[in-house]
């Protein structure tokens, strides 16, 4: 079966399109404000969301006096709310939006990871960064298998991810080598943290999980890595709070342009290595 790709996959049509991605805003979205607060340069910050989903991280942004921009290949869900920040419909695997480095903070959550095209869109993104600017990049990764202690758990993320993969051309490999793509690109004061989140039975996470699996359900069975009855019981068990696995390692990175000078561009670094 060949990838699909995100866009191909899903769409702020479906039904439990706007839920599922509410639950990712609600999971993730207290950690990604502690990662930004330290690197919003104050309240003119001139701040972009690439891949925006529903748009909290925006609305936050915009709330705290940036000016904001959040950007996606299908903006359904940015417009169905009133909002506070500018929305862009493209394709960031596409050349149509092309801003220049006007950005204080270029931020993205749970979208390289998905794109075939990271490393180009990974340059795309930092062409967008005002000299001493912030890109911030937050992508997941599988840490259930070595730790499950659950066989039907166990069985639906190991064939989960391998859908993701299969599906979307999910690379959860590439994201755990962050940060080296941003030191790579020269940028300074580059950091990187590892966060392991635990899905307990009734939380956002699990919600995720529960409208996430249905769209990848016939791939993982094909794969024979899980049963029918094992999916059954984990849907169950997603709802039950005594329910606790971990499902998704959060990997972040972030560095700033230099203030002078052009960062490398990674084609020429990997020629040159
Ligand atoms: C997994 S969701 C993450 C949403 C949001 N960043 C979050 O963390 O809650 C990925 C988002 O990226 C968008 N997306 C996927 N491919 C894209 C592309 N090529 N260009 C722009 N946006 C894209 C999707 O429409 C979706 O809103």
């Amino acid at each position: 079966m060949p990838v699909r790709g995100y866009d191909q996959t899903f769409h702020s049509t479906d039904r439990d399109e706007a839920r599922r991605l509410h639950a990712l805003a609600a999971a993730y979205d207290g950690m990604t404000h502690r990662l930004l607060i330290p690197r919003l340069t104050g309240s003119a910050a001139r701040c972009i969301d690439v891949g925006a989903g529903v748009g909290t991280v925006a609305a936050w942004l915009a709330s705290r006096g940036c000016t904001v921009t959040a950007l996606d290949r299908d903006a359904g869900l940015l417009h169905a709310s009133e909002h506070a920040f500018a929305v862009v419909e493209a394709d960031v695997c596409a050349d149509a939006y092309r801003p220049g480095p006007i950005f204080d903070l270029v931020f993205t959550r749970f979208l390289l990871m998905h794109l075939s095209a990271r490393e180009a869109v990974l340059d795309r993104l930092l062409s967008w960064v005002k000299p001493g600017g912030w890109l911030v990049v937050i992508d997941g990764f599988d840490v259930s298998s070595p730790l499950s202690g659950d066989p039907d758990w166990l069985a639906t993320i190991t064939a989960f991810w391998a859908a993701a993969q299969g599906v979307l051309g999910t690379d959860t490999a590439w994201v755990r080598r962050y940060p080296e793509p941003l030191l790579r690109r020269g940028l300074h004061e580059v950091g990187q943290r590892t966060d392991l989140w635990e899905v307990r039975g009734g939380t956002p996470q699990a919600t995720f999980f529960q409208l996430t699996i249905p769209t990848f359900r016939s791939r993982m069975l094909a794969s024979r890595q899980v049963t029918a009855e094992q999916l059954d019981r984990v849907a169950r068990a997603l709802d039950d709070p005594a329910f606790a696995e971990f499902g998704i390692g959060l990997s972040s990175a972030w560095g700033r342009r230099p203030l002078s000078g052009d960062c490398v561009d990674a084609q020429d670094a990997a020629e040159q290595a």
